[in-house]
């Protein structure tokens, strides 16, 4: 596991995607899922697969050692069909402050977060997710959480110790299946206005491996956009 990346959520949409990359790339790559067994297709392509939970800050230090970077590509939430019943308005929260636990207690230094599109701000300077016109006002819990987490992430205290941190927030939908074109744009805390080309699962990718490798943005969040 020297070296290599441990990718928390390795087994979803984005997770999987960035574990491509990596291993793409010549990282090794560390999947963490909260079962095993549900993601033999990982082991087979040559990544290891270990259990583990996300908020739970004994369950990230048990896991992150020896690697040079974490990514949190983590959702409680999959999906619209899955209703809000069991959504935990803390989950970003506790995820925050389990990973920068665990990582900073085992010198892992460097953690690179996905974000949420609608916690960017739009051009009247509030948040998008406020925009029933942008937004489904009955998903906005799901985004309070996420922003909380971010929030959580930026009320962390600066350190010589202390855990480099970005968040790269698609700056409109996510494509599954789309190519990777390795291309993409950072922009700020605002949504760029006008449609904007869609970004692949596959680019995002490119962009969390690129902030890991030559890290630019530091504890801080960006907008990502694809490029026509
Ligand atoms: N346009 C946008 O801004 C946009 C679009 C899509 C997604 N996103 C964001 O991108 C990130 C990843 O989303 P995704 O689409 O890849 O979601 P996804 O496909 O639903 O995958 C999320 C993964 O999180 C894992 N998970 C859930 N609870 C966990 C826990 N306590 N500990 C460890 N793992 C846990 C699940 O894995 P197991 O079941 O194996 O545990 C699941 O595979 C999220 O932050 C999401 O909000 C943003």
């Amino acid at each position: 596991m020297g070296g290599g990346i441990v990718v928390f959520g390795g087994g979803g949409r984005a997770g999987r995607a960035v574990t491509a990359e990596a291993r793409g790339r010549g990282y090794e790559v560390t999947a963490v899922v909260r079962e095993p067994a549900r993601y033999p297709a990982l082991g087979a392509e040559g990544v290891t697969v270990v259990r583990g939970d996300v908020t739970d800050a004994d369950s990230v230090g048990s896991v992150v050692g020896g690697h040079v970077a974490a990514v949190h590509a983590v959702s409680p939430f999959s999906g619209p069909e899955q209703g809000f019943d069991t959504l935990d308005p803390d989950f970003f929260v506790k995820a925050a402050d389990a990973l920068l636990s665990g990582l900073a207690a085992t010198g892992v230094r460097r953690l690179v977060a996905v974000g949420l599109f609608v916690n960017l701000l739009g051009a009247d300077g509030r948040p998008l997710m406020d925009d029933p016109a942008v937004f489904p006002p009955e998903i906005r819990p799901f985004a309070r959480a996420h922003t909380a987490g971010l929030d959580r992430l930026r009320a962390h205290a600066a350190g010589e110790d202390t855990v480099d941190w970005v968040m790269l927030t698609p700056g409109g939908g996510l494509e599954e299946g789309a190519p990777c074109t390795g291309r993409y744009v950072f922009g700020g805390e605002r949504a760029t206005e006008g449609s904007q080309p869609t970004l692949s699962y596959a680019d995002l990718a490119v962009a969390v491996v690129d902030e890991i490798e030559r890290p630019t943005r530091h504890r801080t969040r960006v907008s990502v956009t694809g490029v026509e």
